[in-house]
Order: C-alpha cells, then structure tokens, then sequence
C-alpha cells in the first residue's frame, strides 16, 4: 500500500475505533457524551494514530485490533488536551479541527467536564482491552501514557506555556517546554507501538525513542512555524496565536529561516535514528517527513 492509501486506512479504522469506545450521545448525561463525540470524531490528522500504527504493525507482532484500542488510547488523551488548550483559561481558542471549540459550542463546564471524561477513557480502554501480549506490557503500556499526560509531560509542559507567555525564555527553557507539552505524547504513540503485542527488544526500542524523540520536538516546532505562516482555513485553527498571545515559540526565539533549518536537522536526526532498522521503519520515514512537511 502507498503512503497516501495507508494514511487513508489507518485514519479510517481510528475513527470507527474510536466511535466504538465513545459512550453513545443518546445515553444520560447527554451534553457530556456529545461533546465528547463533537470532540474526538470527524476531524484531526490522527497523526499518533499512524506513529502506533506505523510503529506496532511492522516492528511487533500485534494485532491491528491491538494497535488501533492503543491507537484510541493516544487520540483519546490528545483530544482531551486540545478541549483544555482552547479553554479561556488556556489559550482561549474559539476554532479548532475547522469548527467552534468545546467550549464555544457546548459551554466551559461541559468542555472541561468533556476533558476530563476522555482522559479517563483513555485508561478505561487500555484496563478493557489487551494491547500487549502479557500483563507487564500492558501495565508498562499504561505507565507510558500516564507519564507522557502528567505532569512530567504534557500537563507539565502546559503549565510551562502559560507560566512563559509575555517571557522570553532560553533555548533550553523553549525545549524543556516543547518536549513536553506536546514530545511527550508523540513519544509515548511509539513507544506504545514499539510495546504492543509482543513488543520489541532493547536495541530497537532505543533507537526508536531516539526517532520519537526527534519527531516530538519537531512536532511542536512546525506546528510554531505553522501558526507564523499559515493561514486560519487551512490550518482549521486561528492563525497567529501564538504572537498576539505572546508566546514564546521556536520562531520568535530564532526567526522563520533559523526554526525551518532547525526543523530540518531534527527531521535528518529522526531519520538517522532508523538507519538500522531497515524495511520495517519505512513508514516511520515516511510519518517523519509528513509531520515535517505538513500544511496543517
Ligand atoms: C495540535 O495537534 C496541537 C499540538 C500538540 C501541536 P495536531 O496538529 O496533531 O492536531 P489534530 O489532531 O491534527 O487536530
Ligand atoms: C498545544 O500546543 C499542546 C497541547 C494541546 C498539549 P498549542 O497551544 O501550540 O496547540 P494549538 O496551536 O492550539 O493546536
Ligand atoms: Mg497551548
Ligand atoms: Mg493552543
Ligand atoms: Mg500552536
């Protein structure tokens, strides 16, 4: 399958996945589970999706059943945290995946209420469904995405955004933030896949988070490149956010030309990190310059 059909098929099988886990709209609290839904469904690149996918289906021997309650896991946890990024006491976002956010469509308390819930789906999930072939690489499953959600990841790296905005902060400080508030759960989706099924051994493993590594950083850079010079309809989100909010971002510490070649020696680190893998990282390669040369 090219590059293309598979991002196609694997985007496709999430969202039935996902539509599966969800709570019905039709079951009490109604709001709630709708706003879940309006959510997690119908939009988003599912780009951790495809690193589990990309990950687990060539380098383990999982099932795609396996990878894609995995795969729900990751989305479930992201989606969660674009509700919480968007609310007024965050970044105060009114557009997001194209349309109103949580909190603009529904109210504050659903959207916070609506967060809450998918985090806590996310684990239900990973506790209901086998992803790994023995119980120690399900509970290290659920430790991966714990630890990339809390606060050493993410919700640290959250805390750091809204304790920097109006700072200028080092290049360190810039990273220690990046790679947290969003590396850390593009590195838990291989990591994750790297663990499902029957998992895979230590050396790969290590070069696969050295890869994942990388391309979460890079993740976050691009997406900073993205809001300087992107428009709102094409990126589905308010454009130049991050300027008039005053955030500190790779583009306002380096400039536009410094962040693009910054950019592009993570995505030659990302690849070098695969080197020895050899047929079975291809879609790795091909997730890792999608995610570098993406236009949303
Ligand atoms: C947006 O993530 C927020 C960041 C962590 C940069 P994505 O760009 O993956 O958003 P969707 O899921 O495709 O909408
Ligand atoms: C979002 O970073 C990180 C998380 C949601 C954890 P941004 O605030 O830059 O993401 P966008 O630009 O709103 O998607
Ligand atoms: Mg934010
Ligand atoms: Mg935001
Ligand atoms: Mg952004």
């Amino acid at each position: 399958m090219n590059f293309p059909d598979w991002l196609t098929y694997i985007q496709q099988r999430t969202e039935t996945a996902l539509h599966a886990v969800l709570p019905a709209a039709t079951l009490a609290p109604v709001r709630l589970h709708e706003a879940m839904r309006y959510a997690v469904l119908g939009g988003g690149k599912r780009i951790r999706a495809l690193l589990v996918h990309g990950t687990g289906g060539f380098l383990t021997h999982a099932g795609p059943e396996q990878l894609d309650h995995a795969a729900c896991a990751v989305e479930l946890t992201h989606a969660y945290s674009l509700i919480h990024d968007d609310l007024p006491c965050m970044d105060d976002d009114k557009l997001r995946r194209g349309k109103p956010t949580v909190h603009v469509e529904y109210d504050e308390a659903t959207a916070l209420l609506a967060g809450d819930a998918l985090q806590t789906l996310a684990f239900q999930v990973l506790a209901e469904h086998p992803v790994s072939a023995t119980a120690s690489g399900q509970l290290e499953t659920i430790q991966l995405l714990a630890q990339a959600a809390g606060s050493h990841g993410m919700a640290g790296g959250q805390a750091s955004d809204i304790a920097s905005a109006g700072c200028e902060l080092t290049r360190e400080e810039l990273e220690f933030m990046h790679v947290r508030k969003t590396g850390a759960l593009i590195r838990a989706a291989v990591l994750i896949g790297a663990r499902a099924g029957e998992g895979t051994n230590d050396v790969r493993r290590q070069r696969l988070d050295l890869y994942a590594k990388r391309i979460g950083l890079l993740y976050q850079v691009v997406d900073d490149i993205l809001d300087a010079t992107s428009d709102t309809a094409t990126l589905g989100k308010t454009a130049g956010k991050d300027a008039s909010h005053n955030k500190p971002t790779y583009v306002s510490l380096l400039g536009l030309p410094e962040a693009r070649r910054f950019a592009e020696d993570l995505l030659a680190e990302a690849h070098d990190a695969l080197t020895h893998l050899g047929e079975r990282a291809s879609r790795l390669h091909e997730l890792a310059d999608f995610i570098a040369h993406r236009t949303s």
